[in-house]
């Protein structure tokens, strides 16, 4: 009997066995990326809000604790977070720095609330955290009249002195929604309109949560998307757009939240590690239930398709806004190499490293390019995807902004490490379940970042 073994020791090593099938029912944990906003939209409203279900992950516990910090009453009962708040503006001068542990989403959105609260705040992480680049928030927030102070090569700690804001008019210089949703956090505050420019559309939850809360929020396409009659007849509506941008949104200042009962989809990003892992496996056959469905976050279906995988989703419904469904994997037959490029990258930039290993059982070369942002993630995982990858027998070129993968592989048992990453933990043991032999994974705790359950799942899946 095949099995996969989460046997932690004293160095927190997990031992994967290899299985050859993956089958079964799968509902994933609530969605971390809303829930961090679901958290800080509750806590900028004065009144009762609830966020259901829980996320269990240590970055969204994150959230919660900075909170806190800042004098926000939050109670966690088995199925929802209860969040208790003065409002924004009955916020507290926080006594101690604000942990946000490995949270890139937390410091950075938190940061865009604090840039418009008359207090000063110190927000800092672990070792992880504490080099991840924070400029790109700093520069618009500066602009907006923020004053933030940064280390010397622009990493954390971060201090916000927050204050008087203003709206600015502001082109996103990396498709980043950490970026994006930090300066209409931000904006909420601010005395006039915020427009924001994203290349290519970024996951735009934090836009779809202000809608459900009827905040004037504003998302513009290009001319092609407009009524096209309409300009046709009066040639003074063309409107100038921005050359090279995908949406523009407007943000109507100052505006604010109110209490909501937040329903949080599971989160997509930690079902794409099984529907990876399903594509490798013999026999599958697994439904993942109740999952969010956005099509700013779903890009991986659509490459995994063109590789060849029989996928299919279903969209049930929408929950304040965000359409969510089942999608149904079975075990399916050759995958063939595709190439990936910029424009899809923000659709699937948490996805990348489980697509770089389902791509490494592919007939051919998959070339992945334009994601130069993952050396700035909880590792850089260009490298250790590349590192494990070799490891495992597979070949695989590092590239600046990617990677050009050939496969199939002959996938060996090794020594892998989760470079203190959780995406890169999870990602190696989809690979180790197709391998000839055990594999261990070191420093593999991390995959609570996303979700404490997620080899207990494993093991329930493959059995
Ligand atoms: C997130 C945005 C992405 C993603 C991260 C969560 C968010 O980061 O990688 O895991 O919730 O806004 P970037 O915006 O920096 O790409």
């Amino acid at each position: 009997m095949t099995k996969t073994t989460a046997a932690t020791s004293s160095q927190d090593i997990v031992r994967i066995e290899p299985s050859h099938r993956l089958r079964g029912e799968y509902r994933p944990p609530a969605d971390k990326s809303i829930s961090h906003r679901a958290l800080i939209l509750a806590a900028m409203a004065a009144g009762r809000s609830t966020v259901s279900p829980v996320s269990g992950s240590a970055d969204v516990a994150s959230t919660a604790h900075c909170l806190r910090t800042l004098g926000v009453r939050i109670d966690q009962t088995a199925d929802a977070w209860i969040v208790e708040s003065p409002g924004i503006t009955g916020w507290r001068q926080p006594s101690k720095p604000l942990e946000c542990g490995n949270s890139g989403t937390t410091m950075r959105l938190l940061t865009g609330c604090l840039a418009g609260c008359p207090l000063t705040s110190t927000l800092t992480g672990d070792a992880s955290l504490n080099r991840r680049p924070m400029l790109r928030i700093a520069d618009p927030l500066r602009a907006m009249g923020a004053m933030i102070e940064l280390s010397d090569d622009g990493t954390p700690p971060v201090t916000v002195t927050g204050g008087a804001l203003r709206g600015i008019d502001y082109e996103l210089p990396v498709a980043s929604a950490q970026v994006k949703s930090a300066l209409l956090f931000a904006g909420l505050t601010a005395t006039d309109a915020l427009t924001i420019n994203e290349r290519h559309v970024s996951r735009d939850h934090t836009e779809l949560m202000f809608k459900a809360l009827d905040i004037p929020c504003v998302l513009e396409h290009p001319p092609r998307y407009a009524d096209e009659r309409e300009r046709l007849l009066d040639p003074s509506q063309a409107v100038a757009w921005p050359e090279g941008i995908e949406r523009r949104i407007r943000l109507q200042c100052p505006a604010q939240s109110r209490p909501h009962e937040w329903r949080i989809p599971g989160d997509f990003s930690a079902a794409a590690f099984f529907i990876g892992a399903a594509l490798g496996v013999r026999q599958a056959d697994l439904t993942i239930d109740d999952v969010l469905l956005n099509p700013t976050r779903i890009g991986l279906l659509k490459v995994l398709k063109r590789m060849g995988a029989e996928i299919e989703s279903h969209r049930e419904s929408a929950r304040s806004g965000e359409p969510f469904g089942r999608i149904r994997v079975s075990t399916c037959g050759e995958l063939k190499a595709t190439r990936v490029g910029e424009s899809e990258i923000a659709t699937l930039i948490d996805e990348l490293p489980v697509l770089a290993v389902v791509a490494a059982n592919a007939h051919g070369v998959t070339v992945i390019r334009g994601a130069g942002e993952l050396r700035s993630k909880e590792s850089d995982r260009i490298a250790a995807v590349a590192v494990n990858l070799r490891a495992m027998g597979a070949k695989v070129a590092e590239l600046e902004d990617g990677w050009a993968i050939e496969g199939p592989t002959e996938w060996h048992g090794a020594s892998l490490d989760s470079f203190g990453d959780h995406r890169i933990a999870m990602a190696f043991a989809v690979a180790a379940l197709w391998a000839d032999g055990p594999s261990e994974i070191r420093n593999a705790h991390v995959a609570a970042v996303s979700d404490p359950e997620f080899f207990a799942i494993v093991r329930s899946l493959t059995q």
